[in-house]
């Protein structure tokens, strides 16, 4: 049985098995919760990533996939990055946003990681309206298997926060 909890705060700041980072494909770091994971966490995430980019990811993590690296610094074992979808008005990305946070258990599950710590994936800079991306974030992980047993939703702020709550059933 997987428990679903919502807290307000600082992902980077979160104790876990492991911390979801919203990344980007090239996972060489970015803004937001990616620039804060790999400000806080140090350079050893970094290393990992480029790693990563010069073996099985060369041409990048694609859209709705995770990969784990180290934790670095971060009260956290493992970093899981996925790659949200960006907002798009014309075409259904549901699926995409969905397939992070399924793949980000798959991971997880993989690792034998017992809590994770997720942001609101895609609702920044990829500019997925707040109570879109909660329904599908929630549903999916309401209805994906796992041995994971806690899922918390770390959101950054009051806005992400009601948004995650109207949903949270
Ligand atoms: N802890 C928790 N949540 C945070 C933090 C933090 N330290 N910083 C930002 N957030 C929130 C944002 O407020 C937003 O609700 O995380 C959510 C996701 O926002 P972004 O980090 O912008 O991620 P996303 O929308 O998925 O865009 C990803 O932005 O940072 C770049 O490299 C990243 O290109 C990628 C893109």
């Amino acid at each position: 049985m997987t428990t679903l909890t919502l807290v307000r705060g600082d992902i980077t700041r979160q104790t876990a098995d492991a911390i979801v980072n919203a990344a980007n494909s090239s996972l060489l770091g970015g803004g937001g919760v990616d620039g804060a994971i790999h400000r806080r966490g140090g350079p050893a995430i970094l290393e990992e990533c480029r790693k990563l980019r010069a073996s099985r990811y060369g041409k990048g993590l694609p859209t709705g996939r995770a990969v784990a690296t180290t934790a670095g610094d971060l009260d956290a074992h493992w970093v899981i990055h996925t790659v949200g979808p960006v907002f798009s008005s014309t075409e259904d990305r549901s699926d995409l946003l969905a397939s992070c946070h399924r793949e980000s258990l798959r991971v997880a599950d993989e690792l034998g990681a017992r809590t994770v710590a997720f942001p609101a994936i895609s609702t920044g800079a990829y500019r997925w309206p707040l109570r879109a991306a909660a329904r599908i974030a929630l549903e999916t992980v309401r209805n994906t298997p796992t041995d994971v047993e806690e899922v918390r939703f770390v959101l950054f702020d009051q806005s992400a926060y009601d948004a995650f709550a109207a949903q949270i059933r």
